[in-house]
């Protein structure tokens, strides 16, 4: 076998991985454009591997006969195959708009060595023999698609090889006698590696390449409350400088996947081709995101005494609030209060060029704490925030940040009478500071997985926001082992 899974489009694979059919006609919630600088440098890893790989490959033996002036017809057998070396120069992967890609490798060499054995009558010759064989060519047409399974989907729709020389050389007993009819070897030699390179490219593809992309993924998990659904919403389209491949990016509960009710945006890429891959990820991928930790309760929140800092002058008593509140004191002398938020609706992330932004309402309510686990409800507070959220990525993951903004406090509803709720601003925005940012950091900080494969490193970087998306430029580096 000269490729496998882990040489021929490997590398390409590693983006193009994980699939079920999204519902046709929706917008992809991420897609990753593959350019042709790209493609250039996965060619050069694939002839790299391709190279080292055609070194383990068997070549059958072969046999014939010849006619030999004054001497009559000989058979002769060639066995022992070695590549003893290879040196593939050219090779490019184009874009084939529409179809896919055209895998092509030129000027390239092969030294073969082995044995001979002629057979004439009782006479029973042998000796070694080495072949080089100069210019070859080989030229692939892979047809993306994708199945209805979900999964991708890639064929060898043409394939040829041509061998521009070859040149055999005999030595051994008789040897001499072969050198005189080295044609008809050397074309014989020639017509069984030009069938062979074609025989074996198809053959990984269809029994090893294929049958890889079959057993992929269609989602990851992210932590123990979401995954990412990264199934293909269509075959790959190619066009002249790039290649993109269209997922769902669909962040999902995995407790309980639930419909989506809104849709991902269109997303105009720019028609930006200086790295060698890019990602777009649409809002809904963030809003889907949100949608589930909202679900999961995550946002909410509870705030007791002991959260509050020592040196404060608000304590969640009633008696610290009996300034403002005085009711408060009167009918629950010394009682502590807990306060539990909850972050109204799943807050969006807006993306609008350059910036990053969101809105959180959440509502508060205050129980005062009774004996025996009563919890009385005493006041309920509205809170708005304008949130600013800035995106990095580190070698394989877009990590997010929130900085809080400034927040308005208002009085929604009082048992206890009315008051400021203003008051209350500094304690909240303490707690919001402290314990709820921190915690949503930390789970923004675990970020959102790349489809890489893990010995994908990037490098060079950009990171621009655009209206309704995040588009990531990234040069990679394969890291061999
Ligand atoms: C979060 O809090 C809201 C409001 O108190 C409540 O309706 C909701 O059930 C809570 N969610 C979870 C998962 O605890
Ligand atoms: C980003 O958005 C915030 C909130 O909408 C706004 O205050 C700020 O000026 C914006 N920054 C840029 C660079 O547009
Ligand atoms: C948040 O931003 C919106 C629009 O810029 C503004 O109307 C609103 O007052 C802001 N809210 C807070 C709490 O700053
Ligand atoms: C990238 O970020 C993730 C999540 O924060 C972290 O686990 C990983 O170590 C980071 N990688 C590097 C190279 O900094």
């Amino acid at each position: 076998m000269v490729t496998s899974a882990g040489t021929l489009p490997s590398l390409l694979l590693g983006t193009l991985l994980t699939f079920t059919f999204g519902a046709l006609g929706a917008n992809p919630g991420l897609v990753v454009r593959i350019t042709d600088r790209g493609l250039e440098y996965v060619a050069q890893e694939e002839l790299l591997a391709l190279q080292s790989k055609l070194h383990k490959v068997t070549l059958p033996n072969f046999d014939g006969d010849v006619r030999i002036k004054h001497f009559g017809r000989v058979d002769y057998e060639f066995h022992s195959l070695n590549i003893q070396s290879c040196k593939l120069l050219g090779s490019a992967l184009k874009l084939l708009p529409n179809q896919g890609l055209h895998f092509s490798i030129s000027d390239s060499f092969i030294q073969v060595t082995g044995d001979w054995k002629v057979r004439k009558r009782i006479l029973r010759l042998k000796g070694s023999f080495d072949v080089k064989v100069k210019g070859i060519t080989i030229s692939v047409n892979l047809l993306l698609d994708s199945e209805p399974s979900g999964r991708p989907k890639i064929a060898v729709s043409s394939c040829s090889s041509h061998i521009h020389d070859v040149e055999v050389h005999m030595s051994g007993d008789l040897g001499w006698l072969l050198n005189l009819f080295h044609n008809q070897i050397e074309s014989k030699f020639r017509r069984v590696l030009e069938s062979k390179i074609c025989e074996i490219i198809q053959d990984s593809v269809t029994s090893e390449l294929q049958p890889y992309l079959q057993t992929l993924p269609v989602t990851t998990k992210i932590d123990h409350l979401a995954g990412l659904d990264y199934s293909l919403m269509g075959a790959p389209q190619a066009t002249a400088q790039m290649l993109d491949v269209m997922f769902k990016g669909e962040i999902f509960s995995l407790e309980d996947r639930f419909p989506v009710a809104f849709l991902a945006p269109v997303m105009n890429l720019p028609e930006e081709h200086s790295r060698m891959v890019y990602f777009a990820i649409s809002d809904y991928a963030f809003n889907t995101a949100s949608l589930v930790y909202h679900k999961a309760g995550f946002l909410n929140f509870t705030i007791t005494d002991d959260m509050v800092p020592p040196d404060s002058t608000i304590r969640l008593n009633t008696k610290s609030f009996r300034a403002f509140v005085p009711r408060i004191a009167r009918l629950y002398p010394n009682t502590n209060l807990e306060l539990q938020g909850a972050v109204i609706s799943a807050p969006c992330l807006n993306f609008s060029p350059g910036n990053l932004s969101t809105a959180a309402q959440m509502e508060i309510e205050a129980f005062v704490l009774l004996p025996n686990s009563v919890k009385e409800p005493v006041f309920r507070l509205g809170v708005a925030t304008n949130v600013s959220a800035m995106l990095t990525f580190n070698t394989s993951k877009i990590t997010g940040f929130l900085e809080p903004g400034k927040i308005q406090v208002e009085l929604k509803e009082s048992k206890v009478g009315l008051f400021s709720a203003e008051l209350l601003e500094a304690l909240l925005n303490y707690y919001l500071r402290n314990n709820f940012y921190p915690k949503v950091n930390d789970k923004l900080a675990e970020g959102f997985p790349l489809p890489l494969l893990k010995r994908i490193q990037l490098y060079d970087p950009i990171l621009q926001i655009h209206k309704d998306f995040l588009f990531l430029g990234t040069n990679v580096r394969y890291l061999r082992v």
